[in-house]
């Protein structure tokens, strides 16, 4: 999503289209803006582009030098135009955007239309508008101040009121909101690329802090306060990135861009997740009675999506004892599985169009399985075809090679795991509250993997001649190389491949010989002595071995050439957090090689024909 906010002297209507225009890049559904007019808060939404929003506005007389806008990403409500920000209380007097999840926001709207509120959106959002919209007392920044107050989870908002002309309000919390001096005016921007164009001295607020544009006497200034309402003087960035750059967030590349937005990933998808220590899940309609009679799980997908369901098999089978199978899409659907009414397919799918895994939806749907998707896409075809369906809050995914999504994924899955475990007694609530925090906990442990990347680095730099590259571990170890395997020929074009290690005598040994690379995951699990052998029947056939491994490992240097360390998590966990060093790592050998990391040949990002 996008937030743009401007005051000053020229036509707010103008400066807002070209900011979203700005953000686009990021995916949108649908757009809006607020403008302060003469005669009141003039709002307006249009789903899809913003060239969309920018006709229909073009040749409307919206007066107004300060106003806010917004592309939105949906997260809470499918792409509508009542959906789409800014979002309006008390009769369009304030108006609110806003990026982020607000994890409470069921219980405020209860408790907000208790009190008599009227709301018009599925969002989360409109309940800022609500409670800002109660705290007014004349003073918009004590109002937004106090509203922020009943908020958790995530928000960047921006909100402008029509009983105070020339003023926008913006607070943050795990949401970025950057603010800045244009030439002719104060801007706010959840993004710099948005500002650019206006200013390159900008304030990034900090967590739990707020900023007050006002344009008065032909002046606009700003001023910054926290949560107690005292002036703050925050320091001020320079950038002087081009436009390509800020659109990446600075980072050389979306891939990696998208990478560091994986604690992200995991925060937001688990967001709301937990209510009281219960699993939530709203949006399933669930009859838990039809659910706890499943008896057989397919999960169908493709390419890393299906990796994703490879890691969920284990965990399904070890919590629910429910027989679960996972294949690819294309090969679901030509050939004739068994299914029943109790059977439950979940098909995932970060775009939500892949056209393989729609058509095995339609047709497992025909034959009369239930069908729940799991995609990063609100209102996408997979949501649309299935009974029911999680959303990962990934955000819009722009390098071809999924990364952030696959997290994603990996974490809605391991809830519905969670969940069936819950039904079929495999998982106490207790245990379901342990795992659930720990989960939550690997946002941490990925950010600590990326606060010192220098080891993988390293073992890339050793690797980034070769020509072949096997992925080899155990358990859930084994199925991670799988993705490690598949990121690592998706942009280095290197050829990779996984096998679970056992079976490396099997076959795949043949291949070693001096410095060949062999990349295994080594992490602490029941398994991790057999994976130790095969390390060392590896390393007799002369292999390069790079191992992921546990923190405090020490033994495992005695074995390995290189080795890159992890935080340690419970084994199940480290399908999220060893894949992280491996997506590192083929951008690593991709970037050394040469290649454009986010944009491989021949590759696309949906695959929308068979
Ligand atoms: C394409 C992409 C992959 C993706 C696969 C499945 O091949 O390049 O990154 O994993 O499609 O896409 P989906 O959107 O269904 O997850």
């Amino acid at each position: 999503c996008g937030i743009i906010g401007y005051i000053g002297s020229l036509q707010a209507k103008d400066v807002l289209i070209r900011g979203l225009k700005r953000m686009e890049y990021r995916g949108y559904d649908s757009a809006g803006i607020a403008v302060q007019t003469p005669l009141g808060l003039n709002v307006k939404h249009k789903v899809g582009k913003v060239a969309g929003l920018e006709a229909m506005v073009e040749s409307m007389d919206i007066d107004g030098t300060c106003g806010i806008g917004h592309t939105r990403w949906a997260t809470h409500g499918k792409p509508s135009e009542n959906n789409a920000h800014p979002h309006t209380a008390c009769a369009n007097d304030i108006a609110v955007v806003h990026n982020g999840i607000i994890e409470n926001y069921a219980t405020l709207k209860e408790e907000l239309i208790g009190r008599g509120h009227v709301f018009s959106s599925e969002t989360d959002t409109e309940v800022i508008a609500h409670l800002v919209e109660e705290a007014y007392d004349g003073d918009l920044l004590d109002a937004v101040r106090r509203a922020t107050y009943r908020l958790a989870g995530a928000y960047g908002i921006a909100v402008v009121c029509d009983a105070e002309p020339g003023v926008i309000v913006c607070a943050r919390k795990d949401s970025p909101i950057v603010v800045g001096q244009g030439k002719s005016g104060a801007l706010v921007a959840s993004d710099i690329v948005a500002l650019i164009d206006e200013t390159r001295d900008v304030v990034v607020l900090e967590d739990d802090t707020f900023a007050k544009l006002t344009f008065t006497d032909g002046e606009s200034t700003i001023e910054y306060f926290d949560q107690e309402g005292s002036e703050i003087h925050p320091s001020v960035t320079h950038v002087d990135w081009d436009v390509s750059a800020a659109e990446k967030g600075g980072f050389p590349d979306f891939m990696l861009k998208e990478i560091y937005e994986e604690p992200r990933t995991i925060r937001d998808t688990l967001a709301g997740r937990m209510v009281n220590g219960h699993l939530q899940f709203d949006e399933l309609s669930l009859n838990y009675d039809e659910l706890a009679a499943i008896d057989r799980v397919y999960i169908i997908a493709c390419g890393t999506s299906y990796h994703a369901g490879l890691i969920a098999k284990n965990l399904i089978e070890a919590w629910s004892r429910i027989p679960c199978e996972v294949e690819v899409a294309s090969e679901f659907r030509y050939r004739n599985p068994i299914i029943t009414p109790s059977t439950l397919v979940v098909a995932v799918s970060q775009s939500g169009e892949t056209a393989d895994t729609l058509a095995a939806i339609r047709d497992a749907r025909i034959k009369g399985a239930k069908v729940f998707g799991i995609t990063n896409v609100v209102g996408s075809p997979v949501a649309r075809e299935s009974d029911g369906v999680i959303y990962i809050k990934a955000n819009k995914e722009i390098a071809v090679a999924a990364t952030k999504s696959f997290l994603g994924q990996v974490a809605a899955l391991t809830l519905l795991a969670m969940l069936l475990g819950q039904l079929r007694g495999g998982l106490t609530t207790a245990q379901i509250r342990m795992l659930f925090r720990e989960m939550a906990d690997t946002a941490q442990h990925i950010e600590q993997i990326l606060a010192d990347t220098s080891a993988i680095e390293e073992a890339a730099l050793a690797c980034k001649d070769a020509q072949n590259a096997l992925f080899i571990g155990r358990g859930i170890g084994s199925t991670i190389c799988y993705e490690g395997a598949l990121k690592l020929k998706e942009i280095s074009y290197l050829h990779a491949e996984a096998y679970a290690a056992g079976e490396m005598k099997h076959g795949p040994i043949a291949l070693l010989d001096e410095g060949f690379p062999v990349i295994v995951v080594a992490t602490k699990s029941p398994t991790y002595d057999k994976v130790i052998s095969n390390i060392q029947e590896c390393k007799a056939r002369g292999a390069l071995v790079v191992a992921i491994a546990t923190e405090g490992d020490e033994e495992i240097k005695k074995h390995a050439d290189h080795v890159i360390y992890i935080p340690k998590v419970r084994d199940c966990f480290s399908a999220i957090t060893a894949s992280v060093p491996l997506q590192l790592f083929a951008r690593d050998i991709a970037i050394a090689r040469g290649c454009d990391v986010d944009q491989p040949r021949n590759l696309a990002k949906s695959v929308t024909v068979e």
